[in-house]
Parts: structure tokens; sequence; C-alpha cells
């Protein structure tokens, strides 16, 4: 039985902290070993800091798959797909590894994350690190509350996991994601009407509009995909805002038993359909890097050390 990697389904947590890696040729055996090593000290890692909840995840690129894994590997893993349309942008990074480490305390992210760097050294380089946050109750920087209509309980592993259908990568995870940087000066002129209803939603009390009531331009509508037979495709979200005074924005992350649902989402949001509509978010917000990657099952790391 393939054991999946704690922070793939976890729950929300206060604090994020984001490694992302390049990997240095030549050194693929060493690698897979550490990989295996550091999802053993994460699962350490949960238990000692279970009272915060602390969890995390591996995470190996698109790009950097067959090099580290040989040619066997997940049925649909393949590089994120770099999409514009007139100035929205969804660019592509190579990086070859993701490390999400998160739990209820920043000093505990940060020692976890010395800990993964030093049992990379010499192996990766690291290449971009952001640390995320819980803001307000749950609340995007736009002020409006991210998250509602993710899948809950038991159903997180359903929509983000991979079941028998690739039963080699049982219990593995497609994962993308995008740095988001908003324009919050712009999006703060707008009035708060204007803003629900590039949303769909409203803000202070987060109820969704009524069908009738929901632009087409509005996210969620963009954002809600529905397959031919009219059955909502889901992914689990785990992003949380991030940034400082000068930068801010989303770190957006989507786990997925597949990544055609995300690709199908961020192009309904990306691409003008016939009659011109857009998610309307995207003229207040740019995606200033992404990536695909697939979370193995810890078993799988194991095995392949
Ligand atoms: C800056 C970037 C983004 C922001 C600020 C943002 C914010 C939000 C907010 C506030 C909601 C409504 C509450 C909720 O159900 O969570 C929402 C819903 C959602 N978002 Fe995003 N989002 C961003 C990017 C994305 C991207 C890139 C995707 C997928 C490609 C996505 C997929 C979804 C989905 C599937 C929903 C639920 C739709 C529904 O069924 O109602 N979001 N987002």
């Amino acid at each position: 039985m393939a054991r999946e990697q704690a922070g793939v389904c976890a729950e929300g947590n206060l604090h994020g902290l984001y490694l992302l890696f390049d990997c240095h040729e030549g050194s693929e055996a060493a690698i897979r070993s550490q990989l295996a090593e550091i999802s053993h000290y994460l699962d350490e890692a949960s238990e000692q800091y279970c009272e915060v909840a602390f969890s995390g995840f591996i995470a190996i690129g698109a790009n950097y798959w067959s090099q580290l894994y040989g040619d066997t590997g997940p049925a649909l893993l393949r590089p994120f797909p770099s999409l514009g349309c007139d100035d929205r942008h969804a660019p592509a990074n190579p990086y070859d590894l993701f490390i999400h480490i998160r739990c209820d305390r920043a000093d505990i992210n940060h020692l976890v994350g010395n800990e993964i760097c030093l049992m990379l050294e010499d192996l990766a380089t690291i290449v971009e690190q952001v640390n995320g946050f819980r803001y307000l109750d749950s609340r995007d920087l736009t002020g409006f509350v991210d998250g509602t209509e993710n899948p809950k309980g038991i159903h997180r592993q359903k929509v983000a996991l991979v079941g028998e259908e690739d039963s080699e990568f049982r219990g593995g995870s497609y994962i993308h994601i995008q740095r988001y940087r908003h324009d919050l000066k712009k999006w703060n002129q707008l009035k708060v009407k204007n803003q629900e209803d590039i949303i769909g939603r409203t803000k202070e009390d987060n109820q969704e509009y009524t069908s009738f009531n929901k632009p087409k331009t509005s996210h969620i509508r963009r954002a809600a995909i529905k397959d031919g037979n009219g059955k909502s495709l889901e992914i689990l979200r785990q992003s949380m805002p991030y940034g400082d005074m000068q930068e801010q924005g989303l770190f957006f992350i989507s786990c997925c038993s597949t990544p055609n649902n995300f690709e199908l989402m961020l192009q309904s949001m990306i691409m003008s359909d016939h009659k011109g509509h857009y998610d309307h978010l995207l003229d207040f917000t740019q995606a200033i890097s992404g990536a695909a990657f697939f979370a193995p099952s810890m078993t799988f790391l194991a095995h392949h050390a």
C-alpha cells in the first residue's frame, strides 16, 4: 500500500515555506537517496511537531523526472503549460525540486528548511524561497476568503492523489505552482462591489453570487470547470499569501490526481472565449513564475533511493 506524503492533503496552516532547487548534473544517485532521507525526516518532524500541525512534501520537476528516475514516470507528467493572451501570461520555470514545508510556527519551518538545505548541500542550488502566511481569516491579500470551495475531509485525498489508474504512482500527486504578484494599489482603488463582481463572491461575508448574477468574467466562473457530463473538475488548492511591503501576492499551489484540471482552469482564466471573456482578476495580478511537478508517495521515494 503506497503511503502518500502528508503535506499534500494536509489542512491549512498558519505558515508555509516553499523551497525551489536546481539540481547539479551527475548527482542523481545521491539526490535519490537524499530525497528518501528528507521524506523520512519530514515524516519524523510531523510527529515531533504535531502540536503545530507540521507536514511537508517533496515534488520532482516535470522536466527533471526522467533524469532522476529514468523513463518510467507518472503517466500524465508533462511540463507546465506556458500560456499567454494579450497582456496575460503564465510563465514556466523548469525548477528541478519543490519542497513544501508547513506548520503553525514560522521558526519550526525555518529550522526544518535549514536541515533540508544541509541535506542537499553540494547536490542542489536553491533558486527561490518564499514564506507563505495566513492572512486574517484565511483571506488572500485582495481581502477575499480563499479556499472556501476546496474539497473537504476524505474527498481531499480523492481529488489530490493518483489512484489505481496508474498503480505504480498511486498515492502521488500532480503539483502546479504559480507565484502571483498583485497590483494592490490598482485593486484597492476599485469599489468593493466591483471587486466582488471580479471574484464572484461577496467580500465581507464570503457569499457566492447566484449563477444568474455571476459575471462570465468572474474568477470563480472561469475557474469552475465541468467535464462533458456536467461533473465538476476539482483541484486541491494549498495556496497562501506571501510577500513584503514591496512585492506581495499569492503563492498558488494545486494538487491533483491529474494535471488536466489545473491546465483547463488556467486556460479558461487566461484565454479569451469567443465572446472575449477572460478572468478579470488577471487585470490586477500577474504570474511571475510557474512550474509543474509530481510529488511521489513516500513508498516510491524509499524504493527508489
Ligand atoms: C492570484 C491568483 C488567485 C487568487 C487571488 C485566487 C483567489 C480565489 C478566491 C478568493 C476564490 C473564492 C473562494 C474559494 O472558493 O476559494 C477562488 C476560487 C477558486 N480558484 Fe482561485 N485564485 C487565484 C488563482 C487561481 C488559479 C491559478 C486557479 C486554477 C488554475 C484557481 C482556481 C480556483 C478554483 C477552482 C476555485 C473554486 C471555484 C468554485 O468552484 O467556486 N485560482 N480563488
